[in-house]
């Protein structure tokens, strides 16, 4: 018997649960918000296309009645308001860290063995303030970041190269932030080819800018945060870990010494399985990525400070 909850029914939250639910990752999937009504009535709204869509998940929605969680083995938490036009999600922090460091706490209450999956921004900086306040292994409380923007990687390079995403092999490391991401150019390939035999150096620069400004392009659009795919990435790491399927999934996890940073969460090659964060990997980086890590972290670092400025850590 497995169970996910997803903690808020916004956007994201609710994207999550949809493609949860569609894939029938879990067992039970459990949505809770704030705000009286709206988990109970996407989880309505998303039910009534289990018929159409051909699915079988049981989905819960509830308005802040934490029991109803008990006992999951994952709790994505999504919480938080989502940027406007023109916002950096470093920009988020006074807000959303207080209701991060809350919901953690309540979800720990009734669910003390899950793993934690942090989605609200700005994420690196939840992701090190959950597992700062909860005390849990850094296994079991890391962000998601890296599978979205991975995945954002592979949509320019789709484009660029008239090829399909499935074909594609492409990974963001460092923070999930738009300055602070790594798309790592040197490691993408097509189809087992370097995507750097495939484009100029011009194209592909392009590619990796795109990438970088993926989530700020959507809210200049779209009036507010992307939803579709950071709430497919987030279920995209949930069900490496309900079904323990040690994908490798930049992940941002506290780092001890790795990639020669100490007292940050940050987002790195990881195996996802099912006890979370499994194994952070060794990608070999050179002089060039290796300034670019350093030089994420410090701004990581920089936002991880301001928890300590307004007391909440
Ligand atoms: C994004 O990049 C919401 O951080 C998320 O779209």
């Amino acid at each position: 018997m497995s169970k996910v909850t997803v903690i808020g029914a916004g956007n994201v939250g609710a994207t999550c649960v949809n493609v949860l639910a569609f894939n029938e990752v879990a067992d039970e999937i459990v949505v809770l918000d704030v705000k009286e009504g709206v988990a109970e009535g996407k989880v309505l709204d998303i039910f009534q296309t289990a018929s159409l869509l051909g699915f079988d998940s049981k989905i819960v929605g509830c308005t802040n009645d934490y029991a109803q969680t008990a006992n999951s083995d994952v709790v994505v938490v999504t919480s938080g308001v989502p940027r406007k036009p023109g916002m950096t999600r470093e920009e988020l922090i006074g807000v959303n860290a207080g209701i991060v460091k809350s919901v953690v706490e309540n979800t720990l209450k009734y669910s003390p063995n899950a793993i934690i999956l942090i989605v609200s921004n700005p994420m690196d900086t939840m992701t090190y303030l959950a597992l700062k306040t909860s005390g849990l292994p850094k296994n079991r409380v890391f962000g998601m970041g890296g599978a979205l923007d991975s995945a954002r990687f592979k949509c320019y390079l789709s484009k660029a190269l008239n090829a399909p995403t499935n074909e594609l092999e492409a990974m963001v490391i460092g923070g999930h932030g738009d300055t602070t991401m790594i798309p790592l150019t040197r490691f993408a390939s097509y189809a087992g080819r370097p995507v750097s035999e495939l484009m100029d150096k011009v194209t592909l620069d392009k590619v990796a800018a795109d990438t970088m400004v993926g989530g700020a392009t959507l809210t200049a659009l779209l009036g507010t945060s992307a939803w579709y795919a950071p709430g497919a990435a987030a279920a995209y790491v949930v069900e490496s870990i309900i079904h323990d399927q040690k994908k490798i999934i930049p992940s941002c996890v506290a780092l001890e010494g790795e990639y020669g940073e100490t007292d940050i969460c940050i987002g790195v090659p990881t195996v996802i399985g099912k006890n979370g964060a499994e194994e952070i990997l060794d990608y070999k980086l050179n002089d060039e990525e290796k300034v670019l890590f350093t030089k994420s972290a410090t701004a990581v670092r920089a936002t991880n400070d301001v928890l300590k400025e307004i007391g909440v850590l």
